[in-house]
């Protein structure tokens, strides 16, 4: 495929960390509920992955990093020898297919139910403070269950288990690591002030909020090298229930802090993150961020190709990511090279339904 026949700034080579990617387009993570009860991902993922294996990086999935980090049906894990064999097969026929792949670990925190706990316990969280609204289970929507706060010994296991998932990603053959701190999940609970009541080095101001994630990072750094290791943040989305009393100070300390450390990216998702100008908020934001981490920044949220361009084009991130494009148009790089129809995915099978709506979404040639 010769993307780069294209003039565009999106199809232009880039360096991440010790990596080269090819384009500047990025398969953001996408939950697709199809790792069965034992949460390894299967055969079809890796046929999955490597149909995509033409974005420049590939970010899967989040994949939870303890049995504790679970809030969805049939999403897989890192944490046992079986999940890390079934990412083995994803990293090679991606890799055999020119493909770059980053694993996106993830614990959701209080964004779960009792039934998907150990032992049905409640799930952990940084303070007792509950979403306020149903998630999907094994039986259909219930309301999130009331967490419980983390102990501070606790909390030091949490920063091992992402550290052991960074390990085990590292011996699968993923070219890095995306730390999922975004969307109201466990590290963003942290974070943000609204579900941070925290009394102890963990809770209170903003260093201490960071602390989590910033620990988190220095683990996943151990194995890979900072350069290799990303970070997902969500400074203004309300997703479950977040809120933050001051994000601009919060995420221009985040991003400072993260810069220092040799993060390889800053991964920014926002609603609308495509038109940053149709918030000033919005703006404002990504324009702090920018400033306060030089290295590389990937803009993800509501993007199409001319969004895209625009936003490299002007500086505002080196780096684009595109979710549900990806999901019909395996070829997605190259029908945005060419100008081609896209596809539009069914969303009764985003999550769950096997092979359907996942790997037999045809590239735009095998349509003809
Ligand atoms: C089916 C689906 C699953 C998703 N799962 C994840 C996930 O596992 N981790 C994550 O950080 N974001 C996840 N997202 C959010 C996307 O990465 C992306 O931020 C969002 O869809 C906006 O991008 P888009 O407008 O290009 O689709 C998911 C989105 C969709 C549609």
């Amino acid at each position: 495929m010769t993307a780069c026949s294209v003039p565009s700034p999106i199809f232009s080579h880039i360096s991440l960390g010790r990596l080269g990617l090819a384009n500047r387009i990025v398969m953001a993570p996408m939950t697709r509920s199809r790792a069965g009860p034992q949460r390894v991902p299967s055969r079809l993922a890796a046929t999955y992955y490597a149909q995509r294996a033409t974005a420049g990086l590939i970010i899967t999935e989040g994949a939870h990093v303890s049995p504790e980090g679970v809030g969805f049906p049939g999403t897989p894990g890192m944490h046992t020898n079986e999940q890390a064999d079934g990412w083995g097969s994803v990293t090679r026929e991606v890799h055999a297919a020119g493909g770059r792949i980053y694993l996106q670990l993830w614990h959701v925190g209080r964004v779960s139910h009792v039934s998907m706990q150990p032992g049905g316990a409640p799930p952990v969280a940084p303070s007792a403070v509950a979403l306020d609204r149903s998630i999907y289970t094994e039986t259909g929507l219930q309301p999130a269950s009331a967490p419980r706060a983390l102990e501070r010994a606790e909390i030091r296991v949490v920063i091992e288990q992402f550290g052991r998932a960074a390990r085990l990603a590292h011996d699968a053959g993923f070219d890095g690591v995306d730390i999922h701190a975004a969307n109201g999940y466990l590290i963003d609970q942290f974070l943000r002030d609204g579900t941070n009541r925290r009394a102890d080095e963990y809770g209170g101001s903003i260093d201490n909020r960071a602390r989590f994630l910033l620990d988190i990072f220095e683990a996943a750094s151990a194995v890979w090298g900072p350069a290799q290791v990303g970070v997902r943040i969500s400074p203004l989305h309300p997703h479950n229930g977040m809120h933050d009393s001051d994000p601009q100070a919060l995420f221009r300390y985040v991003a400072h802090s993260l810069a220092e450390l040799g993060a390889g990216y800053l991964h920014v998702v926002e609603p609308g993150a495509g038109h940053p100008s149709s918030t000033a908020a919005g703006l404002h934001m990504i324009r702090a961020l920018r400033q306060a981490f030089p290295n590389r920044l990937m803009l993800d949220g509501g993007l199409d190709r001319s969004s895209a361009e625009r936003a490299i084009s002007a500086s505002k991130a080196d780096l684009v990511a595109l979710a549900t494009p990806f999901i019909a148009n395996p070829d997605l790089v190259e029908r945005l090279a060419k100008g081609l129809k896209l596809a539009l995915a069914d969303p009764r099978v985003y999550y769950e339904g096997g092979a359907a709506g996942y790997i037999d979404y045809p590239s735009f040639c095998g349509r003809e």
